[in-house]
């Protein structure tokens, strides 16, 4: 007689298909996501036709982001229509966000999750399955997922998100992440410590801690009085390896210490580069954004980084057209990019929320079309010094990690550096995952392309 393992082992396993949009935190959940329905008995699937649980791990930050989530959607039920039983679930910010109204709107949603119920997804996925349709958007106070080792989906074997906090206590007025995220809880250590050990031994290279504010972080060890800080966190992960680089993201201007910047300096691993969004460069729109630093107090924490960090690579993310910008504000913020001289930037037009402080309080003033004018001005003059940053490179050596194939040839292999610049060289016989000298003989604004010329430095 057929024994029961091996009946199980012959039942056709379930397949699920995680689609994630928004910021690296989701993505970072979407694998903790998929460890829990593993542990569930799915199995994951990078092809959405044939799965039997759909779910797209969603944000909200932006109302096009939200957008984009209702069109795949109507995609994917072209897909129900043929097979019924599909699952299709929304997950993340925008779940959270809209909650049962996404039921009400979306006939075609089967089940409802916020970031802080992923532990009931097989729970909830059961009651889908009965045919009743199930939600879950409360947020936790606790909630880390410490615990859970997540599956790394799309990985490329190098590169991994570490969660080392969730949820934000800031309230920058035009955002929504306070309210689809939840208060601010930092990670046990050891947890953060353990999982990086974890990846290290399966050849990961490269580690970015995650959180939204990572400037924030503490835990208290509830056996303890002392609470554990994130410079000392981020010595810790560093420690684990030598051959393991180190990055972080975000860190918030009004809360970056020069204990963070002093731990990058002693610890070679620990990645020379900063994430510090600025958002606007007047101390009036700040004020109003509640961002509770000026123009002054940022432009102070850029010389304190580069007092130490000489060399550091920075980006910013800038919002344009912001409730009562003026024309006077926007030049400041040109000016800000002058003079900070950014590496990168990332750029919207202001969106107004629902729910959020600007949205009850400002008045959203600055027409489209000027705010579209605004953003081209910060695109473009972001654009000219990338360029001339850029081209000092030529003639240069840099080392960098290599982290795969280049996107427009299999010939080329990538990498980025210390300060995060994307660097194509030739192939030859060098591979992903090792750490090469790279001498820079061209560049565009976005790319330095070169030779490698091997491990050591000549
Ligand atoms: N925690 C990070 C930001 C997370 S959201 C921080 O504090 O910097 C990522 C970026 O989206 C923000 O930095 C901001 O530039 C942009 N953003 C957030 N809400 C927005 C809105 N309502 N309209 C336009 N851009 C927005
Ligand atoms: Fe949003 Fe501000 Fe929190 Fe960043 S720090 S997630 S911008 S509220
Ligand atoms: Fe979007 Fe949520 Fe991240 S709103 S930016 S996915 S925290």
């Amino acid at each position: 007689m057929e024994s029961l393992e091996t009946k199980i082992e012959r039942m056709p396993q379930k397949k699920l298909y995680i689609e994630s949009y928004g910021c690296q935190m989701n993505f970072s959940d979407s694998e903790v996501v998929a460890s829990i329905m593993i542990a569930d008995g799915y199995v994951s699937t990078k092809i959405m036709e044939e799965a039997n649980a759909v779910f797209l791990n969603t944000c909200a930050i932006r109302d096009n982001a939200e957008q984009r989530v209702r069109q795949r959607l109507t995609e994917i039920n072209q897909v129900k229509l043929k097979r019924p039983d599909l699952i299709i679930g929304v997950l993340g910010c925008m779940a959270e966000r809209l909650k049962t109204k996404l039921l009400e709107e979306e006939k075609m949603v089967d089940i409802v999750v916020g970031p802080d119920a992923y532990r009931d997804l097989p729970r909830l996925v059961a009651t889908a399955e009965s045919g009743q349709k199930a939600v879950n958007v409360f947020l936790s106070r606790e909630e880390t997922y410490a615990d859970i080792s997540p599956v790394r989906l799309d990985a490329n074997g190098i590169s991994a998100f570490v969660s080392i906090m969730r949820g934000c206590d800031n309230m920058c007025s035009f955002c929504v992440v306070p309210y689809t995220r939840g208060r601010e809880r930092s990670r046990d250590p050891e947890t953060i410590i353990q999982e990086t050990k974890e990846l290290v031994l399966a050849g990961y290279r490269e580690v970015t801690l995650l959180g939204q504010n990572v400037d924030s972080y503490k835990y208290t060890n509830p056996a303890s009085t002392e609470a554990v800080s994130f410079a000392q966190l981020l010595e810790l992960v560093a420690l684990v390896s030598p051959i393991l680089r180190v990055r972080f993201s975000t860190s918030h201007p009004k809360d970056i210490t020069e204990d963070v910047i002093l731990t990058m300096k002693r610890n070679e691993n620990i990645c020379n580069y900063i994430h510090l969004p600025v958002q606007s460069g007047s101390t009036k729109i700040l004020a109003l954004m509640n961002r509770t630093y000026t123009r002054e107090w940022y432009l102070n924490r850029i010389e304190m980084i580069r007092k130490h960090l000489p060399d550091v690579g920075l980006s910013s993310d800038i919002i344009a057209g912001f409730c009562n910008e003026t024309e006077e504000d926007h030049q400041e913020t040109l000016s800000m990019i002058e003079i900070v001289k950014y590496d990168f930037l990332y750029n919207f037009t202001y969106n107004e929320r629902p729910g959020t402080p600007a949205a009850k309080k400002l008045q959203d003033d600055v027409p489209e079309a000027t705010k579209k004018r605004r953003l081209q001005e910060i695109v473009d003059l972001q654009r000219s010094y990338s360029k001339i940053l850029n081209n000092t490179m030529i003639g240069k050596t840099v080392k960098i990690l290599i982290d795969g194939d280049s996107k427009k040839s299999n010939e080329m292999l990538r990498g980025r550096t210390d300060q995060n610049t994307v660097v194509v060289f030739p192939k030859e016989n060098y591979k992903k995952g090792e750490y090469v000298y790279v001498f820079i003989n061209s560049s565009t604004s976005a790319t330095l392309l070169g030779q490698a010329i091997g491990f050591e430095l000549n």
